[in-house]
Formats: C-alpha cells, sequence, structure tokens
C-alpha cells in the first residue's frame, strides 16, 4: 500500500522508441501516486505544430521565428492534468494523443527534436515539472524520454533505462497498429549532438526482450521504494 507520508521522489526512465517506458511509467505512477511526465509527447507536440506551420526539420531559422512566437500567436507552455497524467499544452490546448501518434508526427519527430532550438524551447519547461507534481499534491514524478537522467534531471533519485532487442520493439509497435522505423529513429536519436539518447550514468539498465510489463515494474518498484526509505 502506498505510504501518504513517503517523501518525495523523482524517477527518471529513458530509453529507444518502443522499449516499454510509457507502460512502466503508467503503472508506476499509479502505485506510488507520482505525476507521470512523457517527454516523448513534449516533441510531438511541439512537431505537431511546426508540420501545421508548414515548417521542415532543415528550416531552423523558420523554427526559431515560430517557437519565438513571431509568426504564432504565442507558443505560451503549460501543464494539463488527467489524472496522474501530466500534458504538455501549448496555449491552453493539448493535442489528442492520437493526433501525436500519427505516421507523419513518428517521421519528422526524432528530426525536430535534434534541432538545438526545439531542445532549448522544452528544456526549462521540463525542468518546472517537480514543482508542478508538488504543487498539485503528488508523491513524486515519474518523467520518460531520452535525456532524463542526463539532461533534465540528472539528481533524480531513481534513475533507469530500458531496452529490448530491436525486433520486439518493431513488434510491439506493429501489434499496437503504429507505422514506426524505431530502429531508425533511435539511431538518429542516439548520434545527435545535443543531448542524444545514451544510458544515464549509474541508471539501473532493465532489458526487457524477454521480461513481463509486470517484472519490469516490480523491478522499479523496488528501487523507488528503497529511494523513499533512503529520504525518510
Ligand atoms: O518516446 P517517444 O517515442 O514518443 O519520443 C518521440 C521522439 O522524441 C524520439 O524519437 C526522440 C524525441 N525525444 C527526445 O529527443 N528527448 C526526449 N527526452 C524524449 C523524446
Amino acid at each position: 500500500m502506498q505510504d501518504t507520508h513517503a517523501p518525495f521522489v523523482i524517477v527518471a526512465v529513458d530509453g529507444g522508441a518502443a522499449s516499454g517506458k510509457s507502460s512502466t511509467s503508467r503503472a508506476l505512477a499509479k502505485r506510488f501516486n507520482l505525476m507521470h511526465t512523457d517527454t516523448g509527447a513534449h516533441y510531438r507536440t511541439v512537431t505537431l505544430a511546426l508540420l501545421q506551420a508548414g515548417i521542415a526539420p532543415a528550416d531552423t531559422a523558420a523554427i526559431e521565428t515560430f517557437l519565438a512566437g513571431d509568426t504564432a500567436p504565442g507558443t505560451a507552455l503549460g501543464t494539463a492534468l488527467e489524472g496522474n497524467s501530466a500534458r504538455l499544452a501549448v496555449n491552453g490546448t493539448a493535442p489528442a494523443d492520437a493526433a501525436l501518434r500519427t505516421p507523419e508526427v513518428n517521421a519528422a519527430v526524432s528530426p525536430f527534436a535534434a534541432v538545438p532550438a526545439v531542445r532549448r524551447f522544452l528544456f526549462d519547461y521540463q525542468r518546472t515539472q517537480p514543482a508542478v507534481a508538488a504543487v498539485h499534491g503528488f508523491a513524486g514524478l515519474i518523467m520518460e524520454g531520452r535525456d532524463i537522467g542526463s539532461v533534465i534531471l540528472p539528481d533524480a533519485d531513481v534513475r533507469v533505462f530500458l531496452e529490448a532487442d530491436t525486433a520486439a520493439r518493431a513488434a510491439r509497435r506493429a501489434a499496437e497498429g503504429g507505422v514506426d522505423a524505431v530502429a531508425e529513429r533511435d539511431k538518429r536519436d542516439s548520434s545527435r549532438a545535443t543531448a542524444p539518447l545514451v544510458c544515464p550514468q549509474g541508471a539501473e539498465r532493465i532489458d526487457n526482450t524477454h521480461l513481463p510489463l509486470g517484472e519490469v515494474v516490480e523491478k522499479i518498484a523496488l528501487l523507488i521504494s528503497a529511494a523513499q526509505q533512503r529520504k525518510s
């Protein structure tokens, strides 16, 4: 049972495309009453806005102008809470999940995420998330992405890196009915100059190719409980 007086914990979950980050993070968020922030959805939200504005990833000048709000009606970032899930709202609106997971967004998100201006745009916002979780009375924050334990929240109490072989990850996406070149996306995300996908120093590596979701959740739950005990 969750201890309602448990100290505030911050959990960073990193890993490649379709490595199980979201299912795992959602289950842990419920179990420990943590706020769940999916930073992949942040990059998808910005990608969707840029695609809708007709801007290509190579057009860095247009990206910078757009994100500065010079051609858009402004780009104020906020957080929309749905249960445990904290979604990025741009100018008060958080796009529906289905709109963020189309083949077009899947194909464009990684090139846009490699653009330093896009990463700078989200960086400060992402760092506000522990405070947002605390203000809303959560027992902590679980944040997933590619650079959470390495760049965004390097002092997180628990850092995990999820991995699974490429065939298993591609099969998971296909089973969800998605069109997504996971290996290509990982290659791009790992080789970019700014905040590449890496296993953060000191993170627990969990290969879930043959491990069911429930067992991955139990492993990380033990790490979270241990962190709570350390901090109490
Ligand atoms: O987790 P996801 O597949 O929804 O992420 C979509 C893309 O966003 C991913 O290919 C790379 C980018 N991303 C990133 O660069 N940094 C993060 N912290 C999260 C996602």
